[in-house]
C-alpha cells in the first residue's frame, strides 16, 4: 500500500483524475472499475476537464462500475446509472455500449453476478480500480463479515451504509439490498486507487492501514495489494499513528 496525504479533497481530484487520464493516453482500449458516492466526484469533474483539453479520447475505454441498487429502476435519480452518467460519462466520448452496471433488477440476480464476472474477465481484468471507503471500511458493498468475498453477489446492506446513503432519498425508501462485485475480484484488478476524504472516514481508514487484515475490515485487503495506492485529506488520515 502507498499512502498519499493530501491537504484537501480537490488536490486528491486532480492527482487520481491525472492517474486515470495518463492511463487512458498509455493505453486506449484500457479498462476501468468505477466507483459512486460523494468521494469519487472531484475527481470524475477532474477527468471530463482534461478531456475537454483535447488529445484524448474514451471511445475505446470500457468501464465497470462496483455495484447497484436493487429494485430500483435504472433511470431513477439514486440509481448508479444515473449518478455516472450525469458526474463522470455525459462529459465524455465514451460509448454507451462500452459501460457495464450490474442489473440490480436482474430476474435472476445469480446468473447476472456470474455473467457480469465473466464479461469482466473476458475483457482482459480490470486495469485500474477507483474505490471508496464506507465509515464500516466497506469496499464497493462488500460489508464486515467472516470472510472475504470471491465474485458479485447480492449483499443486504447494513444499517451503517442504509443511515450513510438515506440522505439521497428524498422520495423513495432507500434500498436494502444491492449487487456488488466480491472482495477477490476487485483486488484482481491490477492497479486499485481508494480515496477516504473527511473525518468520518478516520476510523475505518486506520483500521484499513494499521489493523490486521481481515474481512471484518473488508478495505484491510488492499494491505496484501500489489500496486494500491490509498489518497487521503488531512482529516481522514487524523488517526494514524505511524
Ligand atoms: P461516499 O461513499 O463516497 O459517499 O462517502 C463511499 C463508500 O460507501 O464506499
Amino acid at each position: 500500500m502507498k499512502i498519499n496525504i493530501f491537504k484537501t479533497a480537490e488536490e486528491i481530484g486532480a492527482a487520481v483524475a491525472e492517474i486515470f487520464t495518463d492511463t487512458v493516453k498509455a493505453n486506449p482500449s484500457c479498462v476501468l472499475g468505477l466507483a459512486t458516492g460523494a468521494t469519487p466526484v472531484p475527481t470524475y469533474k477532474n477527468i471530463i476537464k482534461t478531456f475537454n483539453e483535447g488529445g484524448i479520447s474514451f471511445k475505446d475505454v470500457k468501464t465497470y462500475n462496483l455495484d447497484e441498487y436493487c429494485n430500483l429502476p435504472k433511470n431513477d435519480k439514486n440509481s448508479y446509472y444515473t449518478f455516472m452518467h450525469e458526474q463522470l460519462f455525459n462529459g465524455l466520448d465514451i460509448l454507451e455500449e462500452n459501460v457495464h452496471f450490474l442489473d440490480g433488477n436482474a430476474a435472476d440476480p445469480e446468473a447476472e453476478c456470474k455473467a457480469y464476472d465473466a464479461e469482466i474477465n473476458a475483457a482482459g481484468g480490470i486495469d485500474v480500480q477507483l474505490l471508496g471507503i464506507g465509515n464500516n471500511a466497506h469496499i464497493g458493498f462488500n460489508e464486515p463479515a467472516d470472510t472475504f468475498t470471491e465474485g458479485s453477489f447480492k449483499v443486504k446492506l447494513t444499517e451503517s451504509t442504509i443511515n450513510a446513503n438515506k440522505i439521497y432519498f428524498d422520495e423513495n425508501p432507500m434500498p436494502e439490498y444491492a449487487l456488488t462485485m466480491g472482495i477477490k475480484q476487485i483486488v484482481s484488478a491490477k492497479k486499485v486507487i481508494l480515496i477516504a476524504t473527511g473525518e468520518k472516514k478516520a476510523e475505518a481508514v486506520r483500521n484499513m492501514i494499521e489493523g490486521p487484515v481481515t474481512a471484518q475490515v473488508p478495505a484491510s485487503v488492499l494491505q496484501e495489494h500489489d500496486d494500491a495506492l490509498i489518497f487521503l485529506d488531512e482529516a481522514a488520515a487524523s488517526l494514524l499513528t505511524k
